[in-house]
């Protein structure tokens, strides 16, 4: 049975700049209605001039699709009310990095002392200006992310009223709390539902499964499967697709991030179908459930995914995708 998703988001992307954006952009725009831009580019977006102008690279670069780049700013404590109030109209969110975490994130925070955030959080919950976050310690890799669960808990307290995304959670700690906090929500990638940290390292060393935060334990994946399956609304589909060049993957320091962006919403198909999850659920996960946390009115597109088997190819302009040279049961057949 052919599956319609309607108008898709993806609220975790990264599009680069140059000759990478210019290779990536078009194949989102293909597929989705729109998606969050992530902000960590060298240097990193700060200001609204660096907002309109990569939002302006952006939209050159996709030619006539029909695509909504929602812009994120890096987040900084010294940013001002006057400053928010003047850029809230560019963005749809700002992304806090703690800093050194991940690619491009040395310029992120280095604490989080609620006194020193407190002008700079107090002003984006007035503003209504949600906080995204990359929520991982600099403790022991697998134990990162629970590790930064305590420090979301406090900043939701402290800030009831600013919407904060606990970004690309991996974990049973994270999942567990989402519903003990109103204004906690998450984004879940598509690969952190498909593998664990086995299919990463358990065999020969699999860089393009390599991201951050690394995939987790069996107990994570199913705690994750458990509410995308069912699209428990606080959830919403962010891939995270992080495009590398292949050499920068290959390499005796792999680049982390998976490059999902083109063939998500495929395996997406296949991955609820497979569990016996319906359509509908699959729908809100992709969509409503981010138009409403977000509140967003998307451009109207329609994905029509028909059960034609999909080879992923081996590399989009030398990069190398999430399952490249695999077979899927879905096949993007229009696009309307
Ligand atoms: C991302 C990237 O390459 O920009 N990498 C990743 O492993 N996910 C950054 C990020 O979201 O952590
Ligand atoms: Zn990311």
């Amino acid at each position: 049975m052919p599956i319609s998703l309607h108008t898709p988001l993806d609220m975790h992307l990264h599009l680069r700049d140059g000759d990478m954006l210019k290779t990536v952009a078009p194949l989102s725009a293909r597929t989705f209605s729109g998606a969050l831009i992530m902000p960590n580019l060298v240097p990193p977006i700060e200001s609204k001039e660096d907002v309109i102008r990569y939002k302006n690279r952006i939209l050159e670069t996709i030619g006539n699709e029909q695509f909504t780049p929602y812009m994120t700013l890096f987040f900084k404590p010294t940013y001002s009310r006057s400053f928010l109030e003047e850029v809230r109209d560019e963005i749809t969110a700002v992304k806090l990095y703690p800093a050194g975490i991940t690619t491009n994130s040395e310029g992120g925070l280095s604490g989080f002392d609620i006194d020193e955030l407190r002008p700079t959080l107090e002003a984006m919950s007035d503003l209504e200006i949600p906080l995204c976050i990359h929520g991982e310690t600099g403790g022991f890799v697998m134990d990162r992310e629970a590790e930064f669960v305590p420090i979301y808990e406090k900043l939701a307290k402290h800030f009831p009223n600013l919407m904060i995304i606990m970004e690309h959670i991996t974990t049973k700690e994270s999942v567990e709390a989402l519903d003990r906090f109103e204004n906690l929500y998450a984004t879940i990638t598509l690969h952190h539902l498909m593998i664990t940290l086995d299919d990463v390292a358990g065999g020969m060393l699999r860089p393009h499964l390599f991201c951050k935060p690394i995939a987790k334990r069996p107990e994570d994946r199913e705690a994750l499967l458990k509410v995308a399956l069912k699209a428990h609304p606080k959830v919403m589909f962010g891939s995270d697709s992080a495009p590398h060049p292949r050499e920068a993957k290959e390499s005796p320091g792999c680049a982390a991030g998976v490059f999902t962006a083109p063939i998500a919403l495929q395996a997406l198909a296949e991955l609820f179908k497979k569990n016996g999850a319906s359509a509908e659920n699959l729908q809100k996960f992709i969509s409503q459930n981010a138009q409403k946390i977000y509140n967003l009115k998307p451009i109207q597109k329609e994905v029509v995914l028909t059960e034609e088997h999909f080879i992923v190819p081996k590399s989009y302009g030398g990069v190398v995708p999430f399952l490249s040279e695999t077979t899927l049961d879905y096949s993007i057949h229009t696009v309307i």
